[in-house]
């Protein structure tokens, strides 16, 4: 009789965004009248821009005639794509990052749950309180997080790093030595950052300590101010400690299209074995490659009317997290983030819970967001919003709030 991988047993409940979704869509079949503004899940609504529409056209026309027809694509990804990568998300911010170190996929969501595949199973983890929940998911099903406590929420094999309005919403070191450390700045959830003197810290601390650090980037396009790193190798020693990982989502709205990319260095090794090498084994067994027309897609991200394009997109985004940022500080609410990320993170009012005020919300504004406590045990007391919706629907959103 076969038998099941037992660690998925222990999952509580469903994915976050799934369990969001099916209490809207329960609230609006009993509420067909309703309009509800969906500011919870972090999905982009503004179209895709001019020029990855016109590289995709022209691809998939390629697709229909033999001499320009393409079958698999290379499993760590086309080369166009990956030296555009290197040229601009990395030389030009100082960084060495060599086109071999970089691995395309179909989106950072696979990668961030599917990297910890290549850590022994007794490795413990380190994240931040709130997370992202697939890093501590992931890791429940490979076996890695021992027993979950249900008064506490947590699990007894994770260590924790609590960030919250009091220490500014930066980890600090945690007293327990972990051996893969998982960061997402700029954060989801929090909106938040750290400097990059900050992260500089870490990176001294995971080499120091001999952890790797899974850096989460996904945000990086949002980052208005000067003392914040877009990239975990614009610190030094970053190479023996760090992996990259990117995202096509949020930057240029590929949501639906799907792409994504990681950074494996090859310095990065555990004794004499190359992580690089490792990924790259995974990656050619497990994957076939990213879609070619949407390889050229990501190519014209980086193209000159891409950028232009892009820079406009994110600052419409950007407009957004600013009007929900000054609207809920005048209603009187407590808010973080919104400058170097599209999230807005809300103290709930009146000592709600989360998940009291994710409901009184939805039934009295007709708004939804994501209740802190989705994300960890120290987001009890919070709330998140997204920056992208439309701007209209946002700003009918903050009336309603606001009138509550
Ligand atoms: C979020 O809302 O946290 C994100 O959209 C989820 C994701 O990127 O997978």
């Amino acid at each position: 009789m076969f038998q099941i991988n037992e660690n998925y047993q222990k999952l509580p409940g469903s994915y976050l965004f799934s369990t969001i979704a099916k209490k809207v869509n329960a609230y609006q079949q009993a509420n067909p009248d309703k309009n509800i503004i969906r500011l919870g899940i972090g999905d982009v609504t503004q179209p895709l821009a001019p020029a990855i529409i016109d590289a995709l056209h022209k691809s998939v026309d390629e697709m229909g005639h033999a001499e320009t027809f393409r079958g698999y694509a290379p499993d760590l990804g086309y080369e166009f794509l990956r030296k555009a990568i290197v040229d601009n998300d990395y030389k030009q911010r100082g960084c060495q990052v060599e086109i071999d170190e970089v691995f395309i996929s179909d989106g950072a969501k696979s990668d961030s749950g599917n990297i910890q595949e290549i850590f022994a199973e007794s490795n413990r983890i380190a994240v931040c309180d709130p997370v992202y929940p697939v890093y501590v998911d992931s890791n429940v099903m490979a076996g890695r997080t021992g027993t979950y406590d249900k008064g506490t929420e947590t699990w007894s094999n994770v260590i924790y790093m609590p960030c919250t309005a009091e220490n500014n919403f930066v980890p600090e070191f945690p007293k327990e030595t972990p051996d893969m450390i998982y960061l997402c700045l700029p954060n989801n959830p929090t909106g938040t950052t750290l400097t990059k003197d900050q992260l500089q810290q870490w990176v001294d601390y995971a080499n120091r300590v001999g952890a790797v650090i899974i850096y989460d980037a996904a945000y990086e396009a949002y980052i208005s101010e000067d003392d914040v790193a877009h990239s975990i190798y614009e610190c030094e020693g970053a190479r023996t400690c760090a992996i990259e990982l990117r995202s096509f989502s949020k930057n240029a709205g590929f949501t639906g299209v799907r792409l994504g990319f990681t950074v494996v260095p090859k310095d990065l090794k555990c004794g004499d074995v190359s992580l690089n090498a490792m990924w790259a084994r995974r990656h050619g067994t497990k994957f076939n490659g990213a879609p070619y027309i949407v390889q050229r897609a990501g190519e014209a991200v980086y193209s000159d009317e891409g950028k232009a394009q892009l820079k406009e997109q994110v600052a419409y985004y950007m407009r957004n997290a600013k009007t929900i940022k000054e609207g809920l500080k005048d209603a009187g609410y407590t808010v973080f983030g919104g400058v170097n990320a599209p999230y807005i993170w809300l103290k709930t009012p009146d000592q709600m819970t989360s998940w009291e005020f994710f409901d009184y919300l939805l039934e009295n504004a007709n708004v939804v967001g994501t209740p802190g406590s989705g994300f960890g045990p120290s987001g009890e007391g919070y709330f998140r919003l997204t920056a992208f919706g439309n701007y209209e629907n946002t700003l009918k959103a903050l009336e309603r709030i606001k009138a509550l």
